[in-house]
């Protein structure tokens, strides 16, 4: 049965001019069936590249949305509609309104992670690759960041400005226990220790590099290590084993997004088969959060 399906994605997408992106958190069967896995900006930087007719988008809604921002003449759909991301939920748009109004002298930096209301009130986004540049290249000695804390006290503690942390965070990557990496470490002493910064601050304290996914698998390909704990969401080992079949690679943490785990082949298939419109931002939004989307792209990597 699956290879039923993957033999119509194929066919339909073919026949729709569409291509398949897939975050490198996907489940392993989806991440097989796409034109293109990787992470959150490299997806939106292929959208745009690309421009295809139509986007099956297979992660979060935030992406989705960052790659509609990217290439406004596609038509970007989430495979699963109901893939939303509990770190984006943290703060609104009113709520960065609010902290503006505390802090007037600073300048907003929001990681990519967010709503498209928030990502219209910000200066620039950041991923999770950029973020240290983003607040350096800042106009101000002070910088508002949101909505992830744990990212935030990492970027706090590699620049001499004054940051002001809005305190929200991933519900998979804050509940991750340190014993747990503690107790790989002891069994793989040898290996690297990769860990990404929406983790507890505690464990990029005990982090060989603290990386993006992009960023992870560019440094593995470079380095001379055989065997790598790696502290984010689980499907990334799935991605890693795939690129890297000559290295080993274990969990840190237990780190699961459910909202990862909601795209299935059948809803690859739905999103194929339907005349859905996709993802749709009304047109001043999408004229403030690209510019502040865009900027991140300028910005280092
Ligand atoms: P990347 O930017 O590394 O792809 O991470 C995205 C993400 O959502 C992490 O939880």
């Amino acid at each position: 049965m699956p290879n039923k399906i993957k033999e119509e994605i194929e066919r339909l997408k073919n026949e729709r001019g569409a291509i398949i992106l897939a975050h490198s958190y996907q489940p392993g069967v989806i991440q097989d069936i796409a034109d293109y896995v990787g992470d959150s900006l490299e997806l939106s930087r292929i959208a745009a590249r690309e421009s295809a007719e139509l986007v099956i988008f297979c992660g979060v809604r935030f992406m989705a949305e960052t790659a509609k921002l990217l290439s406004p003449e596609s038509t970007v759909v989430l495979a699963a509609p109901d893939a939303d991301c509990s770190l984006a939920a943290c703060m609104s748009g009113a709520d960065l309104r609010e902290m503006k109004k505390k802090y007037p002298e600073a300048t907003s930096v929001m990681y990519v992670n967010s709503t498209i209301d928030l990502k219209a009130e910000t200066w620039a986004c950041c991923t999770s690759a950029n973020s240290i540049e983003v607040v350096e290249a800042a106009p101000s000695d002070e910088v508002i960041f949101g909505p992830d804390r744990n990212l935030g006290t990492w970027v706090a503690a590699n620049t001499d400005k004054k940051i002001h942390i809005w305190p929200g965070g991933c519900h998979a990557h804050s509940g991750a226990d340190i014993r747990d990496l503690r107790e790989k470490k002891a069994e793989w002493p040898d290996a690297e220790v990769l860990v990404h910064p929406e983790s507890p601050s505690v464990f990029l304290w005990e982090a060989d590099k603290v990386l993006g996914t992009g960023g992870m698998i560019r440094h593995i390909e470079q380095s001379t290590s055989s065997r790598f704990i790696i502290g984010t969401e689980e499907g990334m080992i799935y991605r890693l084993e795939t690129l890297f079949p000559d290295k080993q690679f274990v969990a840190a943490g237990k780190i699961l997004c459910p909202d990862m785990a909601l795209t299935t082949l059948e809803l690859v298939l739905k999103a194929l088969e339907s005349n859905d419109s996709g993802i749709e931002i009304p047109a001043e939004l999408a004229e403030r959060a690209g510019a502040a989307v865009r900027r991140m792209t300028e910005i280092g990597r």
